[in-house]
């Protein structure tokens, strides 16, 4: 028998001016996405954004449906838009801004698990590693890659 620790490594930035410039852009599309959020039920605004290998932005927002399962995290929301009008090209980065009446949750929103299974496919089929940054009022997380937000990705292909 063996026990095994798993750590992660991610970096933490005090403001969006601590930033690179392309990350502080990113933070900053998924700030404005959280605009075109329709959270009527939960009150909760998420706005994504995922940059492209070729560094065009695609914006997301979550989207709430009176038949809640049919709603979608702005993640996702990014993602899914990215992969309709992109195929082919890797997805690099995504950043993600969420908190109540358009906002910014002091610590970051964090993605759910869901949303991660879909960077992790994204990531795989794109090549490249992509990071997830999450955008809170009093700190911006960043992880280099997918496995550092979910480990013990499932993967069928
Ligand atoms: N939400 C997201 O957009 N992204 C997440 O990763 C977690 C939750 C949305 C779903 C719902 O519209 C609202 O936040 C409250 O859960």
């Amino acid at each position: 028998m063996e026990k095994i620790t798993l750590s992660i490594n991610y970096t933490v930035y005090d403001s969006v001016e601590e930033m690179l410039p392309l990350d502080r852009e990113l933070v900053q599309a998924a700030i404005e996405a959280q605009k075109s959020s329709y959270a009527p039920y939960s009150k909760f605004n998420v706005g994504a954004a995922v940059r492209l290998d070729d560094g065009t932005i695609v914006k997301g927002s979550n989207q709430e449906n009176a038949a809640s399962p049919s709603g979608l995290c702005a993640e996702r929301t990014a993602m899914f838009t990215a992969g309709a009008q992109y195929p082919g090209i890797p997805m690099v980065s995504i950043a993600i801004a969420g908190g109540p009446a358009c906002t910014l949750c002091e610590a970051p929103a964090t993605p759910c698990g869901a949303c991660r299974q879909v960077m992790a496919e994204y990531q795989m089929i794109g090549g490249k590693p992509m990071s997830v940054i999450m955008a809170g009022s009093s700190a911006i997380w960043k992880f280099d890659r997918v496995e550092d937000v979910l480990p013990f990705i499932f993967d069928s292909l």
